[in-house]
C-alpha cells in the first residue's frame, strides 16, 4: 500500500524509483563482489561448486516484466556461463506439462514474490523434482519461501504499479549469477574482471543517465501523442525493446509493439508510417551496422525514428545517447532512459501514472 511509504518529495512514486536506481543497483550488488578472484558471492543459492558445474540448462520463468528481465538474464547467462538458457512467461510455462529436467537449474523471478502464476509453476517444478532458485525482491514472500535458494534484489519497497528498480535489480542479480555459473566453468579471470569491474561502474553511469531528463522529457512530449510506437532491438537489445514498449503502453496506454529489428521485414514494417515512430535500441556492439541498416529501412517509409544508443546518427531523428559500458552489460543501462521516457509521455499526457487503469501491483489470482 503506497500510503505507508514515503514519496520522498517526488510527485509521483514511479519518478522516485527511477530516481533511486543508482542506490538500488548498487544494494544488489553490495557484498557481492570478489576483486581478488573476479568472482561472485551469492551465499543464498545454497549450492556447493560440484553442484553449480552441473547444470546443462537453465529455464527462467517469470510474468510481465519480470519475464522480459529474464530474457536478458537468459543471456547473459548464455554469453557469460556459456550455459543455454531461455525465458518463458510463468503463466505459460505452468499450463503446458513442461518437461522437467535434473540437470536444468530452474529460475523464478518476482519482485513481489506473490505473483501467483509464478508461485504455481514453482510449486509444479518442486513437485517434478526441479532445482528452482529465486530472484525475488520481497524478503520471507511466497516464492522465496518455496524456492530452494536464490538472489534477493534489496531494491526496497517497489509502490508504482509499473516496475522500475526491481527490473535493473534483477539483471544485475542475472549478472552476478551468470559471472558466478561462468567462474566455475569457462569464463577466464580477465573476463570476470572485465564484468566485475563493469558492473561496478554501473550506479555512476545510471546517475549521468538520470541527467538526461529534461531531454527526455521534451522527447517524450514530441512523441507521446503518436496513437502508438515501435520498440526495436536486435538480440542484446531485445528485451530492451520490449521492457520500453511495456512501461509506455502500462502507464501511458500508447500502444507500443516490441519486436526483434531482425523481424521488421517479415511483417511489421508495413506498419512504418510517421503516424508510428520507432525507438530503436542501438548499442555499439557488433550488430551497430545491422542495426543502422534498419534505421535506413524505416526511414526509406517515412518512419520517424528515436534512436537510443551510445552516439548518435544521421539516420535518426533524435538520439537518446547513454554511458558505455561492457556489452554485455549495455542493456541494464539502455533500460533506463526507456523509464523516463515512459514516465514523462504518461504525465503528458495526464494519466493515473503511479495506479493505471486495469493493473494492479501484484496479481496474486489466477
Ligand atoms: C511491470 O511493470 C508490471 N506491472 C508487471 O508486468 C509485473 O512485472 C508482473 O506482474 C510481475 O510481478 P512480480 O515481479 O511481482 O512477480
Amino acid at each position: 500500500d503506497a500510503g505507508h511509504y514515503d514519496n520522498g518529495g517526488y510527485e509521483h512514486y514511479l519518478l522516485k524509483e527511477i530516481s533511486e536506481q543508482p542506490d538500488t543497483v548498487a544494494r544488489t550488488l553490495r557484498g557481492r563482489i570478489d576483486d581478488r578472484f573476479h568472482i561472485a558471492h551469492l551465499g543464498g543459492l545454497n549450492m556447493d561448486a560440484r553442484e553449480t558445474r552441473s547444470f546443462r540448462r537453465v529455464k527462467i520463468i517469470g510474468c510481465g516484466s519480470a519475464y522480459y528481465s529474464g530474457q536478458m538474464g537468459a543471456q547473459l547467462i548464455e554469453e557469460l556461463a556459456r550455459i543455454p538458457a531461455d525465458a518463458e512467461p510463468a503463466s505459460e510455462f505452468r499450463y503446458r506439462s513442461p518437461v522437467v529436467e535434473p540437470d536444468t537449474l530452474y529460475v523464478a523471478i518476482s519482485q513481489s514474490g506473490e505473483t501467483y502464476d509464478t508461485l504455481a509453476a514453482v510449486q509444479e517444478l518442486k513437485r517434478k523434482g526441479g532445482r528452482v532458485l529465486g530472484i525475488v525482491n520481497t524478503v520471507g514472500s511466497a516464492i522465496a519461501r518455496e524456492t530452494d535458494g536464490g538472489i534477493y534484489l534489496h531494491a526496497g519497497p517497489e509502490v508504482s504499479v509499473a516496475s522500475t528498480k526491481a527490473f535493473t535489480s534483477t539483471a544485475v542479480a542475472f549478472a552476478l549469477l551468470a559471472l558466478h555459473l561462468g567462474r566455475v566453468r569457462d569464463l577466464s579471470p580477465a573476463d570476470g574482471r572485465r564484468i566485475c569491474e563493469g558492473l561496478r561502474r554501473l550506479p555512476e553511469q545510471i546517475k549521468e543517465i538520470l541527467t538526461l531528463e529534461d531531454r527526455i522529457r521534451d522527447l517524450a512530449k514530441k512523441y507521446a501523442d503518436s496513437p502508438g510506437m515501435m520498440f526495436v532491438g536486435r538480440v542484446r537489445g531485445y528485451p530492451v525493446a520490449r521492457e520500453g514498449a511495456q512501461k509506455l503502453k502500462e502507464i501511458s496506454y500508447v500502444h507500443a509493439e516490441a519486436y526483434p529489428a531482425s523481424e521488421l521485414k517479415h511483417g511489421p514494417l508495413a506498419l512504418i508510417s510517421p503516424e508510428l515512430p520507432t525507438v530503436a535500441i542501438v548499442p555499439d556492439d557488433e550488430l551497430l551496422d545491422k542495426n543502422l541498416t534498419t534505421l535506413g529501412e524505416i526511414r526509406a517509409r517515412h518512419g520517424r525514428i528515436l534512436m537510443v544508443g551510445h552516439r548518435t546518427s544521421e539516420a535518426a531523428d533524435d538520439c537518446i545517447v547513454v554511458p558505455k559500458n561492457e556489452v554485455e552489460l549495455d542493456p541494464i543501462l539502455l533500460t533506463i532512459p526507456l523509464q523516463l521516457f515512459a514516465y514523462h509521455a504518461a504525465v503528458a499526457l495526464e494519466r493515473d501514472v503511479d495506479r493505471p487503469r486495469n493493473l494492479a501491483k501484484s496479481v496474486t489470482v489466477e
